[in-house]
C-alpha cells in the first residue's frame, strides 16, 4: 500500500527482529500511551500467533496485529499503529489481511475484543458488535465478529452487486 506517496509493506513477521519490533510498537502504544500494565501486554498467545507488520520504506515497523486460529474461529488482537501513521488506512489493510488468513485456514468467523473507542474502525471493516461492553486492562471493550465469506461466494456477491473487491486477496501472504 502507499501512504502519503510512501510505500508501506504489509507482511508476516519473518524473524526475531521483526517480532521484537512488533512487540516494541505494542508496548509504546498499549502501555506507554494507554496505560496497560506491561506484564499483561505480552502473553502466551504471542508464541503461537501469526503476527503481521506494516513496514515503512526505511524499515520501521509502523503497524502490527496478531492472529490466533482456534477451531473455526480466528481471533484478531493487538491491532496497533504508530501514532504518526494513524488515519491513513494501515489498520484497515491489516484487517483485510486477517480476512485473507481466515479464508486460507478455512475459518468461519473472525472475532476480536475491540476497545469501545476503536469500534468504528471495525464496523467499517465489516464487524458487528456482539454482547455488552466489558472491562479489560482498565479499558472498556466489546466483542465484535465478522463472518468469513469464502472467496468463491464473495466473487458471486461482487458480480451481483457490481463491486470488485476480491482480486489478489487469496492466500496467506499479507504483502500484496
Ligand atoms: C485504532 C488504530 C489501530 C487505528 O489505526 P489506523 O491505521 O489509524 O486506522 P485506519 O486509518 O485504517 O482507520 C480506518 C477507519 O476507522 C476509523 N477509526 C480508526 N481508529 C478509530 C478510533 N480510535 N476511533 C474512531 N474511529 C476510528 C477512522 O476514522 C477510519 O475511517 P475513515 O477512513 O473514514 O477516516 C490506531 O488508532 C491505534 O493504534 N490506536 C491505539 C491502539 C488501539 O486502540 N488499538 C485498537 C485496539 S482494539
Amino acid at each position: 500500500m502507499t501512504v502519503n506517496d510512501e510505500p508501506v509493506a504489509l507482511r508476516w513477521v519473518r524473524d526475531a527482529a521483526d517480532l521484537r519490533a512488533a512487540l516494541a510498537l505494542r508496548l509504546r502504544v498499549f502501555c506507554d500511551e494507554q496505560g496497560v500494565p506491561r506484564e499483561q501486554e505480552v502473553d502466551a498467545y504471542d508464541d503461537v500467533a501469526r503476527h503481521a507488520v506494516a513496514v515503512a520504506a526505511d524499515g520501521t515497523v509502523v503497524g502490527t496485529m496478531r492472529l490466533v486460529a482456534s477451531g473455526s474461529m480466528v481471533k484478531v488482537g493487538r491491532v496497533a499503529v504508530d501514532r504518526g501513521w494513524r488515519g491513513r488506512g494501515i489498520a484497515s489493510e491489516l484487517l483485510e489481511r486477517a480476512m485473507d488468513y481466515a479464508r486460507a485456514v478455512r475459518a468461519e468467523e473472525l472475532r476480536l475484543a475491540a476497545q469501545v473507542a476503536a469500534a468504528p474502525l471495525y464496523v467499517k471493516a465489516g464487524y458487528r458488535q456482539v454482547g455488552r461492553p466489558f472491562e479489560e486492562a482498565g479499558i472498556e471493550h466489546v466483542w465484535m465478529v465478522r463472518e468469513v465469506i469464502p472467496l468463491r461466494r464473495r466473487l458471486r456477491h461482487d458480480a451481483a452487486t457490481g463491486r470488485s473487491t476480491a482480486a489478489g486477496s487469496a492466500g496467506t501472504d499479507p504483502g500484496a
